[in-house]
């Protein structure tokens, strides 16, 4: 039995797109997930998809090695979209023919709709879409009837009506395509006929009864940070299965200044079993003489869950351990769904080590963080929860650039507070994805009254995002860093220069390291 009856599957070929397909059909109600493009046709039966979308890719269909999935896709009854690349998987599938366009066409495109009905039901004559491809279709195959073209692209979308086979050359999913979700959505409900079912209320229902299915009577420990994901996981899991959960916090004395009373006040407040764990001995002692950032990562990961497994040994048949890893920690971290790159190693993914002693539950896995945000809200987490800035497992470690010691992470905590502070009197807190100061390793000369100094540089860094995917930097009110940069250097000692960062992502990252 599927989670969610009325649902859409998407396989993934490794465009970086493949996760925004997901989430446009979660947006209009529809249940979506992902599998990685080799699926079995088990797996795929089991996940009873009333629809599928092919995703697009990097890769050429005749290229040696091109991913393709199980043909018995084809073969289910149930209607198949593709997507860019998954188009000219159709094609080659059903024998039609691709080849290299004359010119390689990045970007806006308008294409002229040939029949405004299935697909393009209640779009115009022409409408502007995202393409990104080198290769085209060049004849689509029998049975198979154009539906939309460009000047450079004879079938820029394709149907086979009686199949419920649909082909889309650019890509509907991103926000350059305006009229790309009516398309998902005339898919989703004219075609595959699906309903509207899944909505933050019916996830919550589902999720609870999944996770009380899944724990039965063992117990349960959640890895509590007090940062968004984890808090809506635990209130979740405390409404499956009540007092057999326990949530450890540990206090990894990387956390930001006055974290630790916070987190055990409010949670305690809200009535859920709390053990805290002062464990920043154990982790700085670890992290001593570590410089480079993976390697602070893997050892937090690490140390994260020694610690778990020694609280866990003090209560009674835990066997589950609760994680709020979202989709884009498990994109990031590792080629799971498909063959995407590597980008860091989330430490609530990559760092977990081969002999766990637990099975995890990570009921946000497939989700983004204005999700989980909309599910808090519907599970009445708190406010100050609910909009609380991300900030990373391995809080401050890599925040202190270059060795992280209790004197430089304290001298962090100190300039972190004025800018949170500063940040949230500006009115600005809740309205930007992450701001937060960075501690460099290098030393600067400054002057201070008539003395020369020799001191840390710390940068400012502020960013906008709707999924920490992508990244713009702020443009602060110069007003704002000025009084940012004038209370560091007057109130933490040993810091002489204040720097703004001002580099997106890509290419930078969020965190410096
Ligand atoms: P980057 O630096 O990769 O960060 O652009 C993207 C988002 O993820 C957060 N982040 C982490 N979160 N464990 C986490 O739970 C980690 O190891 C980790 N590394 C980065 C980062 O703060 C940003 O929101």
């Amino acid at each position: 039995m599927p989670v969610h009856e009325d649902n859409i599957l998407v396989l993934d070929f490794g465009s970086q797109y493949t996760q925004l397909i997901a989430r446009r059909v979660r947006e209009f109600s529809v249940y979506s997930e992902i599998l990685p493009f080799n699926a079995s046709l088990e797996e795929i039966r089991a996940f009873g998809p009333k629809g599928i979308i092919l995703s697009g890719g990097p890769s050429s269909v005749y290229a040696e090695g091109a991913p393709l999935p199980d043909p018995g896709v084809f073969e289910l009854g149930v209607p198949v979209l593709g997507i860019c690349y998954g188009m000219q998987l159709i094609t080659r599938h059903f024998g039609g023919e691709v080849g290299a366009a004359a010119s390689r066409e990045f970007g806006r495109a308008e294409v002229t709709v040939d029949r405004p009905a299935g697909l393009f039901d209640t779009l115009g004559r022409s409408t502007t879409v995202w393409m990104s491809h080198g290769d085209r279709i060049e004849r689509a195959p029998e049975g198979f009837v154009p539906i939309a073209h460009t000047d450079n692209a004879p079938v820029a979308a394709f149907a086979h009506e009686g199949r419920r086979v649909f082909g889309l050359q650019f890509h509907p999913e991103v926000v350059h395509t305006p009229e790309g979700t009516t398309m998902l959505e005339n898919f989703a409900f004219g075609v595959c006929g699906v309903k509207p079912t899944w909505t933050m209320a019916s996830f919550v229902e589902t999720e609870t009864e999944r996770i009380r299915e899944t724990a039965g009577d063992a117990g349960v420990i959640c890895a509590l940070s007090g940062g968004v994901d984890s808090s809506v996981a635990a209130v979740l899991v405390n409404r499956a299965i009540g007092e057999r959960l326990t949530c450890i916090f540990v206090d990894n004395g990387l956390l930001r200044a006055g974290e630790a009373e916070r987190v055990v006040a409010t949670f305690q407040h809200m009535g859920l079993k709390l053990v805290h764990v002062d464990a920043s001995k154990r982790f700085l002692s670890r992290l001593a003489g570590v410089i480079d950032p993976e390697a602070k990562r893997k050892i937090i990961g690490n140390t994260f869950i020694d610690v778990f497994h020694d609280e866990a040994v003090k209560l009674e048949g835990v066997r589950f351990l609760v994680q709020g890893t979202l989709y884009p920690d498990v994109i990031e971290s590792v080629s799971f769904k498909g063959p995407s790159a590597t980008i860091k190693t989330h430490h609530n993914v990559g760092g977990l080590p081969e002999d766990l002693k637990f099975s995890l539950i990570e009921p946000f896995r497939e989700l983004f963080k204005d999700e989980v945000r909309a599910i808090g809200r519907e599970l009445g987490v708190p406010h100050e929860i609910i909009t609380r800035q991300p900030f990373p497992g391995p809080g401050l470690a890599i925040r202190v650039l270059g060795e992280v010691t209790p004197e430089r992470v304290a001298l962090l905590q100190r300039a972190d507070a004025i800018v949170l502070e500063e940040v949230k009197a500006a009115g600005l807190y809740e309205s930007i994805w992450q701001s937060f100061a960075v501690l460099l390793p290098v030393q600067t000369v400054g002057v201070m009254g008539d003395e020369r100094t020799y001191e840390s540089v710390i940068v400012l860094r502020a960013v906008h995002s709707v999924d920490g995917m992508t990244a713009d930097w702020v443009h602060l009110p110069y007003d704002l860093l000025g009084a940012i940069s004038n209370r560091i250097i007057n109130e933490v000692r040993g810091v002489n220069r204040v720097c703004y960062d001002i580099s997106s992502k890509p290419p930078s990252t969020i965190e410096w390291e």
